[in-house]
């Protein structure tokens, strides 16, 4: 099973997200952990079985790059991951800059190729909210992080429990 994180960066806020990513989907039996800038990324890295997308907020959206990986792997792997998971972060320039609607951006794809997606509940009301995935407002602080290693750990867990496999003993 693989969880492969790709994500979009130019100026390093989104890929001190994907490494929280990372960390938190590391340590469970059975799973390989793949992180890759969009630069690197192919329609077959699509397949995965757990797949975290990263973008920074480009005018309110997914960077351009991305949303072309996800155009050019129609004939790859639409269709063909139904039942895989799905997930999403984001750092933004501004508060209310939309993170949030780049988030959606994502998931709008990624449910459109059949990924079941979510998002974290459990951080609202504690001082960082990711609702649709993680979000960061620029270089991302501790909560942010740690919202971001609680992401990849889901996205784990759900992959474990849609195509078998368990924690490592501590
Ligand atoms: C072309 C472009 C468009 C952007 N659009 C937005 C935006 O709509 N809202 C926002 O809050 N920040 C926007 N930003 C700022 C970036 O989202 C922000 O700096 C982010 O942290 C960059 O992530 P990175 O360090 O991974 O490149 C934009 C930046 C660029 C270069």
């Amino acid at each position: 099973m693989k969880i492969t994180i790709i994500y979009d960066t130019k100026t390093g806020n989104t890929k001190r997200m994907a490494q929280a990513v990372a960390e938190g989907a590391e340590g469970f039996e059975g799973i390989e952990v793949i992180m890759k800038h969009i630069d690197d990324a192919s329609p077959e890295d699509l397949l995965s079985e757990g797949l975290v997308i990263g973008s920074p907020t480009y005018c309110g959206l997914m960077t351009w790059k991305l949303k072309k990986l996800f155009d050019e792997s129609v004939k790859t792997a639409w269709g063909k991951v139904d039942g895989h998971i799905g997930a999403a972060f984001s750092s933004s320039g501004g508060l209310g800059g939309g993170n949030e609607i780049s988030l959606c951006s994502i998931l709008t794809s990624l449910m459109n190729y059949g990924f079941i997606v979510f998002g974290l509940t459990e951080y609202a009301g504690r001082g960082v909210t990711a609702h649709y995935g993680a979000v960061a407002v620029g270089d991302p602080g501790e909560l942010e992080v740690k919202a971001c290693r609680r992401l990849g750990e889901k996205t784990a867990e759900y992959v474990s429990r849609m195509f078998g496999g368990n924690r490592k003993e501590e």
